[in-house]
């Protein structure tokens, strides 16, 4: 009886401890975005190196990876379309642009063009500075509070 009692009030004053935790740890809690920034970092250092060791195959199978980079989850996404609201053209646009100069560099590798796979390679980093410049501060302090 006094064990069940103990063990009542343990439960109790666990989830009462546990609740606010887990609103505080799902607040704080990386986007499935920043994972797939991450990814694409990688692959545009990838790319350089490549570039600089004229590796034209390496950088054709890295470009479709930053071309078709993956999607957040559905909930996320909504989250995401939610608090940028009208700014999404843009948004989208700056994605579109980085994914058009990525299959671009692609094309440029299979010609074995250095030439263009660097320009390209310049057209894809405006693209991903541009959605930076305009929505990463206003995100990070939204998703994440003020830093
Ligand atoms: C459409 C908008 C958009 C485009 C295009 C974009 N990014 Fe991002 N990026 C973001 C946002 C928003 C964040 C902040 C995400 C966060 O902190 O959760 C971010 C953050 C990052 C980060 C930091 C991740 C971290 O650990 O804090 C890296 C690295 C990154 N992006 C790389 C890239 C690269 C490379 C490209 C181009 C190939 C690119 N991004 C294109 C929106 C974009």
């Amino acid at each position: 009886m006094k064990q069940s009692l103990i063990a009542a009030l343990t439960l109790t004053l666990g989830c009462a401890l546990a609740a606010p935790a887990l609103a505080e740890a799902e607040a704080g809690k990386p986007l499935a975005l920043r994972g797939i920034m991450q990814d694409l970092g990688r692959h545009m250092q990838t790319t350089s190196l490549a570039i600089a060791r004229e590796d034209w195959a390496l950088v054709e199978k890295t470009a479709p990876l930053i071309a078709e980079h993956t999607q957040p989850p559905v909930l996320e996404k909504t989250r995401i379309m939610a608090f940028i609201g009208t700014g999404m053209g843009r948004f989208k646009g700056h994605d579109q642009k980085t994914h058009e100069a990525a299959k671009a560099m692609a094309q440029a590798a299979a010609n074995k063009d250095g030439q263009a796979v660097i320009a390209a390679f310049k057209d894809i980093q405006i693209g991903c500075l541009g959605c930076h410049q305009e929505f990463r501060k206003p995100f990070v302090e939204h998703f994440y509070g003020a830093r």
